[in-house]
């Protein structure tokens, strides 16, 4: 019989989740990488932005969202779309929930460095991610191969989830101005990191005031390859993958923002979680 939440091929969806619609970015990467699987999104719109909030809250409703997704979804796997949850939230929820395999996603700094011809590098991410001793020691681990500019963006994720365009150039105007020099020339900065998952959509906004030449990161493909690495052999070879959207806060926002970038018209649940 299938549960309640199975999708009709009885193989259980794949649980993605962020404070709102950033996780987005990393659901595209992950529908074109396993494009037969079933996906629920959940944007916790309801208590965001995440972050600007203290760790111990971040975790919390990381861990409420992780027990809906298992009860409600029966989900097989688990991707934390967001920097800022991974970073406060993924060692303790893999020690609490020991046989759901956790996916998270965290600034792509390593590729940067390899990337990087001047070792100058910029981050731009929530000023939780910046100050989580998780990133914090990812930093440190590579102190000695290029030289970090990290700014927090306060303000930046909001401003992408209610789509306020102009308020969104601003910021990115500023805070890149903040970061220092871009270019290629040495001592220049010619690799910026976008270490929310907010921000690639702000990439167009970001090209246009650093240039071509500026390698701008995210972490949606390697995120989605990791996925269907621990999906392994239970990875559906056909089919057409459902998506399930739901969100804690204004449902319109995802619905508005799932047509724009993955060109999908699903309608979206709201939830309480
Ligand atoms: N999208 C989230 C991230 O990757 C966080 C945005 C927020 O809620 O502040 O960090």
């Amino acid at each position: 019989m299938t549960r309640p939440n199975e999708s009709p091929s009885g193989a259980c969806p794949i649980g993605v989740f962020d404070s709102g619609v950033g996780g987005l970015s990393v659901l595209k990467a992950l529908r074109a990488e396993l494009p037969h699987e079933d996906f629920v999104y959940l944007a916790d719109a309801g208590h965001a932005p995440y972050g600007e909030r203290d760790e111990a809250y971040i975790l919390e409703r990381a861990r409420l969202i992780t027990r809906y997704l298992l009860e409600h979804h029966h989900i097989q796997l688990l991707v934390m779309a967001c920097n800022t949850a991974t970073a406060a939230a993924i060692q303790p929820l893999r020690q609490e929930f020991p046989a759901l395999p956790i996916v998270g996603v965290e600034p792509a700094v390593k590729p940067a460095v390899a990337l990087s011809q001047t070792k100058h590098i910029g981050v731009m991410a929530t000023r939780a991610t910046l100050n989580s001793t998780k990133f914090q020691a990812l930093l440190a681990s590579l102190a000695d191969q290029a030289e970090f500019i990290c700014q927090p963006c306060d303000g930046l994720a909001d401003a992408i989830e209610r789509q306020e365009t102009s308020k969104i150039i601003a910021l990115c105007a500023y805070y890149t101005w903040a970061i220092g020099q871009f270019g290629t020339k040495p001592g220049d900065i010619d690799t910026l990191v976008l270490g929310c998952t907010h921000y690639p959509f702000a990439r167009d906004q970001l090209a246009t005031l650093l240039g071509p030449e500026i390698h701008l990161l995210d972490n949606g493909d390697p995120v989605a390859r990791q996925t269907r690495r621990l999906i392994g052999a239970k990875a559906k070879a056909f089919g057409q993958g459902q998506l399930t959207l739901q969100s804690t806060g204004n449902g319109a926002t995802l619905h508005h923002a799932a047509q724009q970038w993955l060109a999908v018209q699903n309608p979206v649940e709201t939830v309480s979680v």
